[in-house]
């Protein structure tokens, strides 16, 4: 089913079209009619004639079906205000119709990198805007018929290995595998880089250590492999406190790479882009300078013969296309990460290896502040891990319910404390507008007013207790008259939840179906106060319920695409 937006936007396309210049329309909800048009104004500068002229002559062209008045306002905007009885038909396809309007797109297979803690380290809010991101973008893309590949990238090879190892040999596996599987990576991970400054025989061993790593030394692989399943464990116990859909499957660290690095090298030396520079084997893309103005390198080989980061990330780009055959390959890195990036994307672009076809972008994301404005960090000036986070907002959750006085208890009272805390930190963190810092103030986002996530929950299961009031299920065939303003304003709420979400997707900015949902549940909120639902009677209680109905439902929808749970009752 074409939406309402798109039914009205390519009416009035065909309309800019009549008057023989590319321009494009625009339109949203307004206060004064039911939509209002924009582009009138530039097509009159196109056109260099007056824009009331052109808006008339727009409207001349325009096909009227389903408008009941189009009026020329302003300097050349363009009211359109629906039959009630389009608005009627559209609302009642919609009832029938599981994806509530939102089409299934042209399928592509979606490559998204995100999460990527690294192995034997803590997870800690670094990583939160990744996973919760990265996640939501995954959600959305399956949603819209896309064939998503998640690739968890861990960070699980490198120098630190030779340390990590040798210092859970210096424990005893079995002491090491306990300390790694309570969770305690960064404890584990400190002590072992205590050592290595302190201890010049340790440090020895750790160095030996990696030559064996890298050389495939069974019985170091083997340690290796302990500390990268015990962390991977742990990641995936992360993963499921915050009800994010990667699983150990999608795991595929740097170490995934090792075996097509060498083709990496040899084949940038045959495309003449590999350049020695101070003993590494570098390639310097065009348009990348320091400070200084000099040419900045990409470092795929080091002098030291290893390879470093940027190595990977260029064999994981050339399996992406050519083993994975992506359409598009979504990297969720944070804004650190930026030139890095762009050096990577374009040394494959040099090398004919990331094809124009396929869309490749960084979704880049800004930093977690605390209440100080400064990066978030605990009290003791460490950073903070993501479980405690999670917990900590389980437990306020649960003070809350308490406060709000419950009748549940037991697991049920934990799942939804659960489902509250999950809402509190996902929603505060996709609302923002990704490329911005945001403060992380628990008792902000978990408040059941404002714009939060469990203030969507809230409305969402506010909607739900109506129907557990009537104690029937919605009438299946209620009629919309729309005969009061807020009813009007919210069937308007709900016939754009299409763009919304296409919107949201295109530019990669969860943020804009957050917006839209939090909109969608003012408009609820104005309509509940001003027309009663079960006191009213007949046809005009049908078409309240039926509302309430399509409300609850793209709440739910629009929440369970962003990885939020919408409780039945709060
Ligand atoms: N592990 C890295 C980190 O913690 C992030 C990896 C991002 N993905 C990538 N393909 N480079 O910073």
């Amino acid at each position: 089913m074409t939406s309402t937006y798109e039914t009205l936007r390519s009416r009035l396309q065909s309309a800019f079209n009549a008057l023989e210049v590319g321009a494009d329309p625009a339109l949203r909800t307004s206060d004064r009619s039911d939509y209002q048009a924009n582009g009138v104004m530039s097509l009159a500068k196109r056109l260099g004639r007056p824009p009331r002229e052109v808006a008339d002559a727009v409207v001349q062209a325009l096909d009227v079906e389903g408008l009941a008045s189009v009026e020329i306002a302003g300097p050349g905007f363009l009211n359109l205000t629906l039959e009630t009885s389009f608005l009627d038909s559209r609302l009642r396809a919609l009832r029938g119709d599981a994806r509530l309007g939102i089409e299934m797109g042209v399928e592509r297979r979606v490559v998204i990198d995100y999460s990527a803690p690294n192995v034997a380290k803590e997870m800690h809010v670094g990583h939160l805007r990744s996973t919760v991101i990265g996640d939501a973008l995954a959600r959305m893309n399956r949603f819209a018929g896309h064939e998503v590949i998640a690739r968890n990238h861990v960070g699980d090879w490198g120098t630190p290995f030779g340390m990590l190892i040798e210092h859970l040999l210096d424990l005893g596996e079995d002491q090491a595998v306990a300390t790694l599987s309570i969770g305690d990576l960064d404890g584990f991970y400190k002590e072992a880089r205590v050592k290595f400054e302190a201890d010049d025989a340790f440090k020895g061993r750790s160095r030996a250590r990696v030559v064996a790593l890298q050389s495939g030394d069974p019985e170091t692989l083997r340690l290796w492999h302990v500390l990268v399943n015990e962390s991977i464990a742990y990641f995936s116990e992360v993963y499921a406190k915050l009800d994010v859909t990667l699983t150990p499957d999608d795991v595929v660290g740097e170490s995934y790479y090792n075996d097509l690095l060498e083709g990496v090298v040899h084949d940038l030396d045959a495309a003449g882009l590999l350049v020695e520079s101070e003993g590494a084997l570098c390639v310097f893309p065009p348009g990348f300078q320091n400070r200084e103005g000099q040419p900045l390198p990409l470092i795929v080989q080091k002098s030291d013969d290893g390879f470093g980061y940027a190595a990977s990330d260029l064999a994981a780009v050339r399996d992406r296309v050519n083993v994975l055959r992506a359409d598009e390959m979504l990297y969720v890195v944070g804004a650190p990460q930026v030139q890095h990036l762009e050096m990577v994307f374009a040394v494959a672009r040099l090398a004919g290896w990331l094809p124009e076809r396929v869309r490749c972008e960084q979704v880049v994301f800004g930093n977690v502040l605390g209440k100080d404005h400064k990066m978030f960090k605990s009290r003791e000036g460490q950073s903070v891990k993501l479980v405690t986070l999670i917990d900590e907002a389980i437990e306020r959750a649960y003070v809350i319910l308490d406060e709000r006085g419950t009748d549940l208890d037991g697991d049920a009272k934990f799942h939804l404390a659960e489902q509250i805390a999950r809402a509190a930190i996902k929603y505060a963190d996709l609302s923002t507008e990704r490329q911005h810092d945001y403060v992380f103030d628990l008792e902000r986002m978990i408040a059941f007013e404002g714009d939060t996530g469990p203030y969507l929950q809230y409305a969402h299961a506010r909607v739900r207790s109506i129907f557990r009031r009537a104690g029937d299920d919605t009438p299946p065939d209620a009629h919309f008259a729309l005969a009061e303003a807020a009813e009007r304003e919210l069937a308007l709420g709900l016939l754009a939840l299409p763009e919304a979400f296409s919107a949201s997707l295109a530019a990669l900015q969860p943020h804009r179906l957050c917006t839209y949902l939090f909109d969608l549940a003012q408009r609820f909120t104005s309509f509940y106060d001003a027309c009663p639902v079960l006191s009213s009677e007949g046809a005009l209680r049908d078409e309240r319920l039926a509302l309430c109905d399509l409300t609850a439902r793209m709440l739910r929808l629009g929440l369970s695409v962003l990885g939020i749970d919408a409780p039945e009752q709060m």
